[in-house]
């Protein structure tokens, strides 16, 4: 696994991999170089009966962790559902390793170098909320990660971690890899349930929600790959230390996928709260030290910001308050001077292309405003008034996350040039 994790780290694996990187991250509760031996202690606990699956459920809730996958659910709550679920039945959980959002790739440099806490954390979710089988939906460009996983988890069954009798306890819990076919929308938990269930791959209605009705009906725990690595991080480390890593009211580590007009783009782990211009600083401030245009904080679907907001903190409430979001992790810098509109139609010429066209406002209403927007240098009134009711069709009346948020970025764009 060793030599696994460092060629996917150093993007050697015969094909690239996640930013290169040898300083251990802040968050990893195990020593560096350790082995499946050491690690997955809290799984091990739970299996033994020393850790109360209520326990940890109630820990979770005490720590503030909530979805790192762009929603924010919070994550105690989440698997104190999935538990109590049609107690008895089959059920199943599912790591989300489908990041496919422009912009966003700190999901894979956690699986890269942190494959233990990834698969650590899904199965203390499988043993809480009483699923055998688990397994890592993965984005199929991420060849080197899904080695790592791969050999991770050989050598987990290879000790007897996992199996039919996992850590001698009578208990089967059993992981497998689904590799993802491909597209985007897969990453939207249904359309990722469709998929694995043979068919097509577009968003259900929700409610309900998979929790209670996931893959083949059964209640199904899916959180996303960030989400996962931290429960273990949190067990070991306890909530309150987890609470005490955050700036002001915020809790935890972050990782943030900082692109576009950067010195150094990666990924970086920074005290969630941490504003807007530390973390550009972080990352080596702006390109030529130009000064800030806009910036997208949570990835495509999330709202540009201008640069009067570089000192907002990055959490999920204060984005929220400035009419944007934390999204999927994912910090897009651009410098003065960029066409924002035309970065913003570039955003939403990915969602025309990526909308699965289940649903009429999003096939046709983001075909209709690409074809308004396209090449566009200026709107006149009429078309930005045109622009706006489509905006306001798409997010009320579209039955998925895409077509709710494909025309927001373009929208506030248009408010930053007013
Ligand atoms: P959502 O708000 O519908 O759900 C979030 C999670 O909470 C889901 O797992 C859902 O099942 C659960 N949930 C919500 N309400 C619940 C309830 N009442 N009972 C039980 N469970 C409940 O949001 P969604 O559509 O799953 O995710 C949207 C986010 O995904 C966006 O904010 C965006 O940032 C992010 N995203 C991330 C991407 C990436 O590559 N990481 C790609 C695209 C979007
Ligand atoms: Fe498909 Fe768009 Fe409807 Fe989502 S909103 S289900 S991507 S057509």
């Amino acid at each position: 696994v060793d030599d696994l994790v460092a060629a996917a780290r150093a993007g050697g694996v015969g094909e690239a991999g996640a930013t290169r990187r040898t300083e251990p991250w802040p968050n990893d509760p195990y020593p560096a170089g350790s082995g499946v031996g050491q690690r997955y202690q809290s799984l091990r606990a739970l299996l033994a009966g020393e850790l109360d699956p209520i326990e940890i459920v109630g820990t979770l809730s005490a720590s503030g962790l909530r979805g790192m996958g762009g929603a924010g659910f919070p994550t105690g709550k989440k698997w104190e559902l999935v538990a109590a679920a049609q107690p008895g039945t089959v059920k199943y959980a599912i790591c989300n390793a489908d990041e496919s959002e422009p912009g966003t790739f700190k999901d894979r440099q956690i699986l890269a170098d942190q494959p233990h806490l990834v698969i650590e954390g899904l199965l203390l979710g499988m043993a809480v909320v009483g699923a055998e089988q688990g397994w890592v939906f993965i984005r199929h460009e991420y060849g080197p990660e899904e080695r790592v996983l791969r050999a991770e988890i050989d050598a987990l069954r290879a000790a007897g971690v996992i199996g039919p009798d996992a850590c001698g306890s009578g208990r089967r819990l059993e992981l497998d890899i689904f590799v993802s076919p491909g597209g985007y929308i897969l990453g939207e938990e249904t359309a990722l349930l469709e998929c694995m269930e043979g068919h097509r791959g577009e968003p259900r209605n929700k409610p309900p929600f998979p929790g209670n009705y996931g893959l083949h009906g059964r209640p199904t725990l899916i959180n996303s790959v960030e989400t996962f690595a931290d429960v273990p991080v949190i067990l070991r480390r306890g909530a309150q230390w987890w609470g005490e890593q955050g700036r002001g009211d915020s809790v935890g580590w972050k990782f943030f996928a900082v692109s576009g007009h950067v010195e150094n783009p990666g990924v970086y782990c920074v005290p969630m709260g941490t504003t807007v211009r530390e973390l550009i600083d972080e990352a080596g401030g702006v390109l030529d030290g130009a000064a800030v245009g806009a910036v997208q904080p949570g990835g495509a679907s999330s709202n540009f910001i201008g640069p009067e907001n570089l000192d907002l903190a990055l959490d999920f409430g204060t984005l929220a308050k400035a009419g944007t979001m934390l999204g999927s992790g994912a910090l897009v810098v651009l410098a003065e001077g960029t066409d924002l509109l035309a970065a913003a139609t570039n955003v939403l010429r990915f969602f025309r292309n990526e909308s699965c066209g289940k649903c009429v406002p999003c096939r046709v209403g983001s075909t209709k405003a690409h074809a308004l927007l396209d090449g566009a240098s200026t709107l006149d009134d009429e078309q930005r008034a045109q622009v706006l009711r489509l905006e306001e069709a798409m997010r009320k009346t579209s039955i998925c996350g895409l077509g709710q948020v494909a025309l927001g970025p373009v929208v506030s764009v248009l408010g930053l040039e007013r």
